[in-house]
């Protein structure tokens, strides 16, 4: 093959591709990665969904729009008073994307520094012979081809529209149009209380608009531990979210004035919901568009992922995919270790990702996050389990913050006191999940936990007391 040729091609350049790529380069091998995202002005946008319309933008508008509805509702319980609070949405908007603009050129340096060569395109199988791959990158550069050793697909996922209505991004949005909205909805409609319709609901609840969200399920954050998944459900129900679960969902028109749902409720009575704005938030697809997997003949599984084992290799030799166009779920950080793992597989190290200490964190107030087995779980499988639990409003940190919302929850086992999973909803838990994380990954038993000295005052002491509990021995409640 006379094409550029590299040891490893990954394609996409994600939070699973870029690293990949960069755990690829710190090995030594000859990296190149294609990514075809663009940025306003045409020129590339490392990062992906996460980095663009994703993880990143969405906790940048989570917390100016936290900032606001502070300043409106709680400082004055410190004793601030606020006159002539307004919101410059433009501005918020703004600070927002030069968040990602800074995630994004971060990348770019990220590639130079580790030499990572980077194509601004979009990437698609040609052939495979001996030597490798070939791929043809259409892009920026006019049409170029490649070839690699080792090809890493690391091509994301795309938001699942509802059957008949496609997104116009203007009045029916995905997680992408949500987070450009230029005027504050008066009235918003989501469909689906997963991940995104729970965060992108509390943006623009906090900024003044009325928010409805339309679940099909007829429990509450269904993959969550019920107690907390509960106790979550009541703060969002104070403060005002409404959360209708069990609905179905019918036709769904767009005018002039916005958009129109029609939907049953959990009794089965017609309603309807008319909103400025909807945002469509019922999970992802595995996205392999334009990859052209016939041309080598890789395989997709029933889900159109591609199939893969549990060390991401798919049914070609050198060809491994990782993130969220792979089975498991859609999480950055899960695509992220999958990429180093993957980079040192094709290097001969026994790369490892254990999915059973993969965290999971929603970005709401008060946040929720956990790790490992759910109670149900754990009841479903039969196994013999302890529980402990500490509610914030016993913390004296939590105290003066004022934010004494909601609990962490051990789960160990009866036998071994094993901690089998840890859960919480409250302030900054998607900081304090990683002890449980590390607790987890070193198999530590609750007690290890309890005898660690924390610091005072902390939110982490409820960590802490959340696992003295686990043996009816609290301290502090
Ligand atoms: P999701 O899977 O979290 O939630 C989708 C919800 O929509 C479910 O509750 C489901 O029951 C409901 N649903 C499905 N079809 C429906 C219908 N026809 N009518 C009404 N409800 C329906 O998906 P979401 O929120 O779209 O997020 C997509 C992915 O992005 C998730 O896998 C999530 O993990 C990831 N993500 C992660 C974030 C984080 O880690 N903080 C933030 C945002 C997204």
């Amino acid at each position: 093959m006379a094409n550029k040729q590299f040891d490893v091609i990954v394609v996409g350049g994600g939070p699973g591709g870029y690293i990949a790529a960069i755990r690829a380069a710190q090995l030594g091998f000859n990296t190149a990665c294609v990514d075809e995202w663009k940025n306003a002005k045409g020129g590339p946008a490392l990062g992906g969904t996460c980095t663009n319309i994703g993880c990143i933008p969405s906790k940048a508008l989570l917390q100016s729009s936290e900032h606001y509805e502070q300043a409106g509702h709680t400082f004055a319980d410190h004793g601030i008073n606020v006159s002539g609070l307004s919101l410059d949405i433009g501005k918020m908007m703004a600070r927002k994307d030069q968040v990602v603009k800074q995630n994004n050129d971060g990348i770019t340096y990220l590639f130079k520094k580790n030499k990572i060569t980077s194509f601004h395109g979009r990437a698609s199988f040609v052939k495979t012979d001996e030597t490798g791959y070939e791929l043809k990158v259409v892009g920026s550069a006019g049409e170029e081809a490649i070839s690699g050793k080792h090809i890493i697909v690391a091509t994301g996922s795309n938001a699942r529209a509802l059957p008949g209505t496609p997104f116009d991004e203007e009045n029916i949005l995905s997680n992408d149009g949500a987070l450009r909205v230029g005027a504050v909805p008066k009235k918003l409609g989501l469909i689906g209380s997963g991940v995104i319709g729970l965060e992108m609901g509390s943006v623009w609840r906090r900024l003044g608009a009325e928010v409805t969200v339309l679940e099909a399920l007829p429990i509450f954050l269904g993959a969550v531990d019920e107690q907390i998944a509960k106790e979550a459900k009541k703060a969002f129900d104070k403060q005002g979210l409404k959360i209708e679960l069990g609905v179905k969902v019918g036709e769904i028109k767009t005018g002039k004035k916005g958009v129109s749902v029609a939907w049953t409720n959990a009794k089965g009575e017609a309603q309807t919901l008319d909103v400025d704005k909807l945002i469509v938030s019922i999970g992802r697809v595995p996205n392999t568009i334009g990859l052209n997997v016939e041309a080598v003949g890789l395989k997709l599984d029933e889900r159109g992922a591609i199939a893969v084992d549990d060390e991401c290799k798919t049914n070609l030799p050198n060809v491994w995919a990782i993130g969220d166009v792979v089975r498991g779920p859609m999480l950055a950080h899960k695509a992220e270790e999958e990429g180093v793992a993957v980079a040192e597989r094709i290097a001969g190290q026994h790369g490892h990702v254990n999915f059973n200490t993969v965290p999971w964190v929603i970005y709401t107030h008060p946040e929720i996050a956990w790790v490992g087995q759910t109670e149900q779980q754990l009841k479903a499988e039969g196994r013999a389990y302890k529980a402990g639990t500490f509610p914030f409003l016993a913390n004296g940190r939590a105290r003066a913050l004022g934010d004494t919302t909601g609990m962490v929850k051990f789960l160990a086992d009866a036998t071994t006191d094993e901690i089998l999973g840890v859960h919480m909803v409250g302030p900054q838990v998607s900081e304090l999940i990683s002890e449980a994380v590390v607790a987890m990954e070193f198999k530590a038993s609750s007690e290890d936990i309890a005898r660690i000295c924390h610091a005072h005052p902390s939110l982490s002491e409820a960590t802490k007391e959340a696992a003295l509990a686990v043996e009816k021995r609290t301290l502090n409640f």
